[in-house]
């Protein structure tokens, strides 16, 4: 505890002294993360505003929020009062909904309406962090210039919530799947949202404020959407910005046990000895999973560190000690892992390297070192895995946001990072009929001993080239790795989702 105080202050301090440089240097905000396994409540010090209620849809998303603990605040005027009552009542969680009718006709009077609802600042307790939820209304639109009009409904929301939204608050746009619809008018709404959302990501992550669209195809059972966005709103992915998140399977709606969300999963984890790799184990046994935790054999000492915590969370762990860049090994990883676990439920590809060089410098060796690791592991593991992974499992690619973007020095990485968005792509389709949902992951700056190698004038430049302000920690993957890979994230494949802290690099 003095320890911590003695950091709190020498960082009051060093932050004191920064602000009176006349450096062109921003200070972030500090991110709230959950610790441990997922709770029931984890929403309960959160306000959520939602704009519209007027579909089964806008319901379930709502009743998820309450579920989670959160008081619910519905501002539609035209507010559907049958969806509403069976909502109304007292919840073992503490959640509520409640009713406050909010015209939009003038955004000062809207504004200072809604400013009115928020808890007030001596309010004894936490302060609540407010959700401001906007669902996409587009299927009354008719005519082209139907558009205009929704740009200026974008408007008042993001006018809205810049007005509104203390640090480490959430601005999420809903797409439901009636607004789906691909006409001429939804695509270009769909396509300015997408410029809109970004630039407001960029402009509140200084205050730790995050923002996101998630969408929900046709034929989607809402839940999957409400889910997607629950976990958005909580304190297990504030690192996150600027994601746009696709339901785009329909699995069942698994209803989620107390005993954690990966119970009675295997999951195998390339390349876990330290680093991102461990911090995904570590958080997949929180959740009841057994681990094989994989790693070159010359890594033994880091992986016994890792496996002796994972151990101490009661799950069934194994060293697989193989070079998962050959075929060979990835295929005697293979047969370990039938001879300790049977099968597999969940993969994630994490092993990687770099070897920067500009393409001028870069050696051929260099070149094949950093391709066979990032990419040529990936290939070489699902195959050999292909007959063990189980129907209604999950992979996780890493890619790297360096993948999207490229970067100087960076062409062997960046090609085969980007090449992993590829195969992540090809694998969801391939086994979709199997349930199994294949998705990437594009870290952006995450401190782990692969960026402390980094120069520390870049890894500043870095930190301020991000919304947020800073880097990420590897637990800030390891809980998007977990949400994916549970029932939670079930309805989420094929897609490439970046944790960056909104970097200003790329789409
Ligand atoms: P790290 O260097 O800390 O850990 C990587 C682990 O992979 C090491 O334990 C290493 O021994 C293992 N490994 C390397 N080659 C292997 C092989 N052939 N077979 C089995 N294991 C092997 O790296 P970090 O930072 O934890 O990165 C993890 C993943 O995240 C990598 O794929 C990396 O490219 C990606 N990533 C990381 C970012 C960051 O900011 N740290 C940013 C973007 C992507």
């Amino acid at each position: 505890m003095i320890k911590n105080l003695v950091k709190d202050v020498a960082s009051q301090a060093a932050r004191g002294l920064i602000k009176t440089l006349p450096l062109p240097i921003s200070l972030p905000v500090f991110l709230e993360r959950a610790k441990g396994p997922r709770g029931a409540h984890e929403l309960k010090n959160r306000t959520v505003f939602m704009t519209r209620f007027q579909r089964p849809f806008d319901r379930e998303v709502a009743a998820e929020y309450v579920g989670q603990g959160a008081q619910v605040i519905v501002l539609d005027p035209q507010a559907n009062h049958k969806l509403l009552d069976g909502l109304n009542k007292p919840e073992a969680s503490g959640g509520r909904i409640h009713r406050a009718p909010s015209e939009r006709d003038s955004i000062e009077s809207y504004v200072r309406s809604l400013k009115e609802l928020l808890p007030k600042k001596d309010a004894p307790g936490p302060r609540s962090k407010i959700v401001f939820i906007h669902t996409l209304d587009l299927d009354q639109s008719k005519s082209e210039e139907s558009v205009l009009e929704i740009l200026e409904d974008y408007y008042k929301t993001g006018h809205a919530a810049a007005n509104l939204l203390v640090p480490g608050s959430r601005l999420l746009f809903l797409v439901p799947p009636s607004s789906h619809n691909q006409d001429a008018p939804q695509k270009m709404a769909l396509a300015a949202l997408g410029g809109f959302f970004r630039t407001l990501s960029k402009e509140f992550g200084k205050k730790g404020i995050t923002v996101h669209v998630v969408e929900s195809w046709p034929s989607v059972h809402p839940g999957h959407c409400a889910r997607i966005a629950t976990y958005l709103s909580g304190p297990r992915s504030s690192f996150l910005t600027a994601l746009w998140v696709k339901a785009n399977r329909n699995p069942e709606l698994i209803p989620l046990n107390n005993t954690g969300l990966l119970h009675g999963k295997t999951a195998i984890i390339t390349g876990a000895a330290r680093g991102i790799g461990a911090s995904i184990a570590e958080a997949f046994a929180a959740e009841g999973a057994a681990i094989g935790l994989n790693d070159l054999p010359n890594s033994e000492k880091a992986a016994a560190k890792t496996l002796k915590s994972l151990r101490k969370q009661g799950v069934r762990t194994a060293f697989l000690p193989f070079n998962v860049a050959t075929e060979k090994g990835a295929q005697d990883m293979a047969q370990a892992i039938r001879e300790e676990f049977g099968s597999v439920d969940i993969i994630v590809n994490n092993a990687g390297i770099t070897r920067d060089r500009t393409i001028k410098r870069m050696s051929q060796e260099n070149w094949s070192l950093a391709v066979d690791v990032n990419l040529g592991a990936q290939l070489h593991v699902t195959k050999a895995l292909d007959s063990l992974i189980r129907d209604g499992g999950s992979v996780i690619n890493l890619s790297s946001v360096m993948g999207i973007a490229g970067n100087f020095g960076q062409t062997n990485y960046s090609a085969a990072k980007a090449a992993v968005i590829g195969l992540t792509e090809v694998l969801a389709e391939r086994w979709s009929s199997r349930e199994i949902n294949v998705n990437a992951l594009a870290p952006g700056f995450i401190e782990t001993r692969m960026t402390s190698a980094m120069p520390l004038i870049n890894r500043e430049m870095a930190k301020q080239l991000t919304a947020l302000l800073q880097p990420g920690l590897p637990k800030d993957v390891a809980d998007l790795a977990t949400f994916l890979a549970s029932p939670l994230g079930a309805s989420i494949t094929g897609q490439a989702l970046r944790v960056d802290g909104g970097m200003a690099i790329g789409k």
